[in-house]
């Protein structure tokens, strides 16, 4: 029940996918907003610091949820899947999987490049120390912009997961958004 079985996504697999998305959302519509040229500094600060929080929070989650899925097994695909359709849904998912991680880790590079040396708060509790790496304007920016087009790259292809998922559910009838919503595993 807790975890995957033969066929079907366990409810630990389930509530970290769906939180990991709400997060991820959530993250990339504030990146998006707190980086507008015109905001106001002292908002923008704020949202700066709740952005690494969230962003500190989804990186820990996706780090379990790698794991878990390292650890774990993997349900075999729906069936009436073709073979190209079960190699690109499983590219998609190494990549989600990889890019969950890659981003926030960019995130806090940035803000451990920064000669500004602001530091990171997770929700005013304690202080995330910087990663250790050089300061200075142009790392800095390179981290910015790795930041931001992976960011961008994550939204588009999650754009594409969940268009594929809904396409599964509404047009092809079949399981694979279900089994991600509810568990019908009973024996594990
Ligand atoms: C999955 C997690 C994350 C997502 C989806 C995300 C997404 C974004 C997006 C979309 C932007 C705007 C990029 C732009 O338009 O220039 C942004 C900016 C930023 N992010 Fe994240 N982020 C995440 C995690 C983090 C983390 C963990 C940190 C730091 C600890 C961080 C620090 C920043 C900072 C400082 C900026 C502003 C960069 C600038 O000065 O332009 N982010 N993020
Ligand atoms: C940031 C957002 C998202 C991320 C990072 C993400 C990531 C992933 C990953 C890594 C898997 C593979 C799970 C595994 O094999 O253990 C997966 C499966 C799945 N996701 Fe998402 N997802 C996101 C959003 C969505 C949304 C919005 C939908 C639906 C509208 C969705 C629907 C599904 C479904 C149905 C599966 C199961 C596919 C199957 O049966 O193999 N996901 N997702």
């Amino acid at each position: 029940m807790l975890r995957n079985g033969p066929d079907a996504f366990g409810w630990v697999t389930i509530l970290l996918h769906w939180t990991i998305a709400i997060l991820i959302a959530g993250l990339l519509v504030l990146g998006y907003v707190m980086t507008r040229p015109d905001i106001d500094p002292v908002l923008q600060f704020d949202l700066f610091q709740w952005h690494k929080s969230f962003g500190f929070t989804a990186l820990g989650l996706a780090a379990i949820r790698a794991v878990w899925w390292l650890a774990g097994r993997h349900p075999a695909s729906v069936a009436g899947l073709s073979t190209p359709e079960r190699h690109a849904s499983f590219a998609v998912h190494i990549l989600l999987l990889c890019l969950t991680l890659a981003v926030p880790v960019t995130g806090w590079a940035l803000a451990s490049a920064s000669t500004l040396d602001i530091p990171s708060f997770y929700f005013n509790l304690v202080v995330i120390p910087h990663l250790p790496l050089a300061k200075s304007a142009v790392a800095e920016a390179l981290w910015t912009t790795a930041h931001a087009v992976l960011a961008y790259g994550l939204a588009g292809l999650v754009l594409l997961h969940a268009g594929a998922a809904l396409h599964h559910h509404f047009i092809r009838h079949d399981a694979v958004l279900v089994r991600m919503l509810r568990n019908r595993w009973r024996d594990g």
